[in-house]
């Protein structure tokens, strides 16, 4: 019996599992450029500098360069916000890393973009003089930000799949999918969806896909780095999503849903159970228009048997090699993954820090009950595919798994035309 990615640990689900097996072991643009060059470049170099990211919907990102600021006056940081869409940041770094922008000197990088940014030579390693102390991280945040051994980014912020669900209606949280659905009754006596994720096509799809396959007991890669949609795993998977899409229990809008369209379906009052990540609850509970501040219950995934797998999420500061300040850069990055930073993040955002022993840490567990679930949550986390050639692999994914949900495609051809296209897309590896 094939054990489910879940359930391997984390380290060996992220390196070995998730790395998309080359065909052939050509370079084919996979591998760093040497050092030299760009990277060589600025590397004393101190003054105001430039940190990108995406919209900060937690409200964290100004104050903390504001602190930054005060104790650094010749050593400025301005924030360049992106939007809140995973996709559409992706596509402004590139085009920025293309155009070697030196004004984008430290930018926001998600987990499943370091390979590519990295393998572009777009990222400064976080070596030698660069290099920066990850002890005390969580392994897989740290894994996330390395490619081929080598550290291109500091971890940030990690993110884990939550399942957020009203207390009021439902006593005990679902273990498993089935369970989810049998409480859709509840949901329609009291006329409101039943449950959604992120459904619309983009990065965020990729990731409840996934999801789904893995808490079926699925995995989209095998532990070769192949494809392995052509399981009956993977199946039951995706069709638990197109089944609650057909029948209802997903509300016809999900489809349209990315992460802030979600979260406030949940905070209206119109879901029963919502699945997003961490920085959802500090809104949840805080801003004055949410309908659930009183209400609201968290726990893990559903999964088959018991909890299911989140996909592995978050965020890194990488810093561009062709940034003029990097020395100023370094420091940055060292702030922001500081301790007093990390706690900042949590408290003031609920988001999941990168430092382990802050889950543990019985001031910080006190104000957010969260952590326990949060951490289980990263812990059995599957990282998505780890290559180069991410943007293929995740737009096969999206396409195949929307065409699905929608009922456009079938379920078994989507699973075979994901795994072609993904087949496809390492070829040139
Ligand atoms: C969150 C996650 C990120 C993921 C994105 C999808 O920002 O941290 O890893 O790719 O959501 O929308």
């Amino acid at each position: 019996m094939k054990t489910p990615k879940f359930l391997l640990p984390v380290a060996t689900a992220g390196v070995l599992a998730l790395t998309l097996s080359a065909c052939g072991g050509g370079s084919g643009g996979g591998s760093a450029p040497a050092a030299g060059g760009d990277a060589e470049q600025g590397l004393d170099g101190r003054g105001p500098i430039t940190y990108v990211q995406g919209k900060d919907n937690s409200n964290v990102v100004r104050p903390l360069i504001e602190k930054w600021n005060a104790a650094h006056p010749n050593e400025k940081v301005t924030f360049k916000e992106q939007t809140d869409q995973a996709d559409q940041q992706h596509d402004d770094l590139v085009q920025n890393f293309q155009a070697k922008n030196a004004n984008y000197d430290v930018v926001s990088v998600d987990v499943v973009w370091t390979a590519e940014f990295a393998a572009k030579g777009w990222l400064q390693p976080l070596k030698d003089k660069m290099a920066l102390d990850t002890s005390k991280m969580l392994k897989p945040t740290v894994e996330s930000a390395s490619y081929k051994g080598t550290l291109y980014a500091a971890p940030q912020n990690s993110d884990g799949g939550i399942l957020y669900y009203r207390k009021d209606l439902v006593p005990t949280a679902p273990k498993t999918w089935d369970e989810m659905m049998q409480m859709c009754s509840i949901a329609k006596a009291n006329n409101i969806g039943c449950f959604a994720g992120q459904y619309a096509k983009y990065e965020g799809l990729t990731v409840n896909a996934s999801e789904a396959i893995n808490s079926a007991g699925g995995s989209v890669l095998d532990k070769d780095g192949k494809p392995s949609l052509n399981t009956t795993e993977a199946k039951t998977g995706l069709e638990n999503l197109a089944k609650a899409y057909a029948d209802g229990n997903i509300p016809k809008e999900g489809i349209t849903f990315q992460e802030e369209q979600g979260r406030q379906a949940f905070q209206d009052g119109k879901l029963l159970f919502h699945r997003n990540w961490p920085y959802v609850y500090n809104l949840a509970v805080t801003e004055g228009s949410s309908k659930v501040k009183d209400v609201l219950g968290m726990a893990a995934l559903p999964g088959k048997d018991g909890p299911g797998a989140s996909t592995l999420g978050g965020h890194s500061a990488g810093m561009s090699v062709y940034s003029k300040n990097k020395a100023t850069a370094k420091d940055f990055l060292t702030f922001l993954t500081s301790e007093e930073t990390q706690k900042f993040y949590a408290i003031q955002g609920s988001l999941a820090p990168v430092l382990g022993a802050l889950y543990d840490d019985q001031e910080l567990v006190a104000k957010l009950p969260y952590l326990p679930v949060l951490k289980t949550s990263i812990e059995n986390a599957v990282p998505r595919p780890v290559t180069p050639f991410y943007p293929a692999v995740t737009k096969a994914i999206q396409e195949n798994a929307y065409s699905a949900v929608k009922g456009e495609k079938t379920v078994e051809s989507a699973l075979a035309d994901m795994q072609k296209s993904i087949e496809s897309a390492s070829a040139g590896q």
